[in-house]
């Protein structure tokens, strides 16, 4: 399917480099654990801690959500194999996309029962007119168009993540 550019590399190298300036600012002398969410935000990390100067640990977290057969309530299961203990720690959590909010909304309540210090959040992306649990990302890569993306880690049915930038894709 034809991916028409919406953000380009260079663009997202220059965003994240100033995300990076106002998290190192921002969290210097905390203890300071981003937590990325599978699998959708694995390049935006990479990029970004490579801005951060000061210490941090990483941590990744999966949420699946997934529709009921009777009802069309959704459930989040959160898998966090490889999320190291929290407890204490200022937590940013990092994903890649703001669509409806509702699993950026559920992490950070769980994340909180973890026993962290504080949590944050970081979104690469966030779409207009599409959010239906008031959450407001405290670093937001770009606002983009209610259109459906892939690239830089997001992805159509598990492909088109490795593109180096962001693209619309035409349905
Ligand atoms: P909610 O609705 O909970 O969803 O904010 C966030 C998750 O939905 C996926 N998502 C997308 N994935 N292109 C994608 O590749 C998109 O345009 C898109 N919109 C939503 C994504 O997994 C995100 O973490």
């Amino acid at each position: 399917m034809p991916v028409e550019p919406l953000l380009s590399e260079s663009e997202i190298r220059d965003r994240m480099a100033a995300l990076g300036r106002q998290i190192e600012d921002d969290y210097r002398d905390r203890p300071l654990t981003i937590v990325a969410v599978l699998t959708g935000s694995l390049i935006a990390l990479a990029d970004l801690i490579r801005q951060i100067r000061i210490p941090l640990r990483i941590a990744l977290v999966q949420a699946s959500s997934y529709r009921g057969a009777t009802t069309s309530a959704t459930t989040l299961v959160i898998n966090e194999a490889f999320a190291p203990d929290v407890t204490g720690r200022d937590v940013l959590l990092l994903d890649d996309i703001l669509d409806t909010g509702q699993t950026l909304a559920a992490l950070v309540r769980h994340i909180h029962d973890r026993g962290a210090r504080s949590v944050r959040t970081a979104v690469l992306l966030r779409k207009v007119g599409r959010q239906v649990v008031p959450i407001e990302p405290d670093y937001c890569g770009f606002v983009i168009p209610d259109a459906f993306v892939v690239g830089y880690g997001l992805d159509y049915d598990d492909d088109y993540r490795h593109l180096p930038y962001v693209g619309i894709l035409s349905q």
